[in-house]
């Protein structure tokens, strides 16, 4: 959701600026720019289309300059365009600036400073920004920063030099991420800390209302809460190259192909024969909690999907699931016996934020489920549980989400063990089984790759395709179906396998693909009636099912059989994933498709 960079260092800024913004392409990939701070003259390089573009406009143009600002946009007002694209200049082109958030009273504004005389550009809301900061501007870009902040309303994380001022990159951020890089002869900027792990793993990770000015030398931070600069700071132990594509083809194959890591190092880490370790859970716990409720979006609030029937089941506590950007207009139980379970990859969601704050508000326990222990959701919850996925790059979420369903299943067995809904050794079975699924997760990705590969080559002709399920097995056909489509897209639709008869199934027909999940076992022969129904329709089936289901069932009853090893049933989920995954990902290869940053969309929703 636009990416921001900056250096300020003894090098020539561009080479970092474009490799940084390289990074965070997948923030946004609609246009960008750069500004490098030369000798009194700012020089602004921007243009529409992709990093390939701005990388040639910038072997013609001058772009000197040890000090510079990055961005890459995803565009939310103003259509992509050379004039839409970052950094921003005023009228007197004294200032350049980058943003990443919404101006919500930009409209305002930019009415005032119209009839003030000041010429605009580009249809941004961020232009308004260059435009204060010229009018507000009396003794230095700290000075105007601030006084620009109490007319502005929205999010925003910001980046200014100033032609004037040789003194480094100011900054200023509210509900939008950013973080500063502490390196040995520069220091660097960017919208999260994947951009900048080549550099340095040591961070500041600011909080709302800071401003901060950063130099080659110096990083001087001038916190909005008044709390001690040391609190922002934050080690990093991802790798670099944890962030290559490491000889895949794209970053989404290869997060795919990392989830058996993803799984032996979350489980080892919280997992042991004897005990689920969760001790964030247990510090916030409270006997009278009578509810929980999961908020999230998109995938995130997919997997809270699974979480509900994992934690009812096994801990007997009533799960509500809310869509983050829902829960925070609406009508809500939350209060004081709630435990909310806030889930988000990115911890940086403006939506799932919002709806933290509300259920804050109503006095709720948060606990957040995250891959970003520095993040702002993490941050302003009572406590964390880290998913240790590592960094995601590409847009559709797989191995984040993977690790999402093992953190539902561990907090499912913690709530199980604090409320005493099972007995030890039904505990200790459950504890066994989850141990055993990162061996399954790798045997599932080697055997079931070809078969996907070749499935999804015979699916792509077609304009719809669903996905059927009961109970979990409907919240799994929720992600299958997402997958499919923001990477390949491909209209796809799921529904509980029951409801199909009440209207879907008159899309069904002739060789329109429908995919069952099957993982649960009374619930199979269910699904499996509905199956003939979709048959009886021309449908073609892909059955996707455990084996010990199928274990009376001719491969020849389904259009495709993908089989999944036998596993306990309530964990079988996180394998019947897998095959989901692949099928979206050689269908989208198939369709040539930008798979990881499929158009319009963009990792890490930073506005509302
Ligand atoms: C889809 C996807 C999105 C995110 C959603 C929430 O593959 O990744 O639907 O799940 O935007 O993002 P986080 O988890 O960062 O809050």
């Amino acid at each position: 959701m636009c990416g921001i960079v900056g250096y300020a260092g003894k090098e020539q800024a561009d080479e970092f600026l474009l490799a940084g913004l390289k990074r965070l392409e997948y923030r946004g990939y609609d246009s960008a720019g750069i500004a490098t701070l030369g000798d009194e003259c700012v020089n602004v390089i921007k243009c529409k289309g992709s990093l390939d573009e701005l990388e040639d406009c910038m072997e013609t143009d001058n772009t000197a300059g040890e000090i510079g600002i990055g961005h890459t946009r995803w565009a939310t007002h103003g259509v992509p365009a050379d004039c839409n694209a970052h950094p921003h200049q005023g009228c007197e082109d004294r200032f350049a600036l980058v943003h990443n958030g919404i101006i919500e009273n930009y409209q305002k504004l930019k009415q005032d400073l119209l009839e003030r005389g000041h010429k605009f550009d580009s249809e941004t809301d961020t232009e308004v920004l260059a435009h204060l900061l010229e009018e507000e501007h009396e003794s230095d870009v700290l000075q105007a920063m601030r006084s620009m902040r109490e007319k502005i309303e929205g999010s925003y994380a910001l980046a200014v030099v100033d032609r004037e001022d040789s003194g480094g990159i100011y900054v200023l951020r509210q509900a939008s991420p950013l973080v500063i890089g502490e390196g040995e002869d520069a220091n660097f900027l960017a919208s999260d800390i994947p951009a900048l792990l080549e550099y340095t793993k040591d961070f500041y990770v600011l909080e709302d209302g800071d401003m901060a000015v950063i130099d080659e030398d110096e990083i001087d931070i001038y916190p909005g809460n008044g709390q001690a600069v040391e609190e922002r700071y934050f080690h990093a132990d991802w790798d670099a190259e944890m962030v290559e594509k490491q000889g895949y083809e794209h970053f989404m194959l290869k997060e795919i192909h990392e989830q058996p890591t993803v799984a032996r190092r979350f489980l080892s880490d919280r997992l042991k024969q004897e005990e689920v370790k969760m001790p964030e859970l247990e510090e916030i716990w409270q006997e009278d909690f009578e509810k929980v409720m999961i908020t999230a979006c998109g995938t995130a609030y997919y997997s809270g999907q699974v979480g509900r029937h994992i934690i009812e089941e096994l801990a007997r506590l009533p799960v509500d699931v809310e869509i983050a950007s829902e829960l925070r207009y609406k009508q809500n139980f939350i209060d004081e016996d709630t435990l909310v379970i806030v889930v988000s990859q990115s911890g940086e969601t403006a939506d799932t934020l919002a709806a933290l704050e509300v259920a804050q508000k109503k006095g709720a326990k948060i606990l957040a489920l995250t891959n970003t222990a520095s993040s702002s959701i993490a941050r302003q919850s009572d406590a964390v549980v880290d998913i240790m996925a590592g960094p995601e790059i590409a847009v559709a979420s797989t191995k984040a989400y993977l690790a999402m369903l093992l953190g539902f299943y561990l907090l499912g067995l913690k709530l199980a063990e604090l409320r005493g809904t099972l007995s030890q050794s039904e505990l200790s079975d459950y504890r066994r089984e989850i141990l055993k699924l990162p061996d399954r997760i790798e045997s599932t990705l080697h055997r079931t790759e070809p078969q996907c590969q070749k499935l999804a080559e015979t699916i792509v002709d077609y304009d719809s395709i669903f996905f059927i399920g009961r109970n979990l097995d409907y919240s799994l056909a929720l992600e299958g179906a997402l997958k499919l489509k923001e990477i390949s897209y491909i209209h796809a639709e799921s529904y509980p396998a029951g409801e199909l008869k009440h209207g879907t199934l008159a899309l069904v027909e002739e060789g329109v693909p429908v995919f069952a999940l099957m993982t649960r076992g009374k619930l199979a022969r269910k699904t499996l009636s509905n199956v003939e129904e979709v048959k009886a329709r021309g449908g073609r089936v892909i059955a996707v099912a455990s084996s010990q289901l199928m274990e009376e069932r001719a491969e020849d009853e389904f259009y495709e059989l993908i089989k999944l090893p036998v596993s306990n049933e309530l964990w079988a989920g996180v394998i019947a994933v897998i095959p989901l995954q692949l099928t979206a990902y050689y269908a989208a290869k198939e369709l040539d498709c930008s798979i990881d940053k499929p158009r319009n969309l963009a990792k890490s929703v930073t506005v509302e």
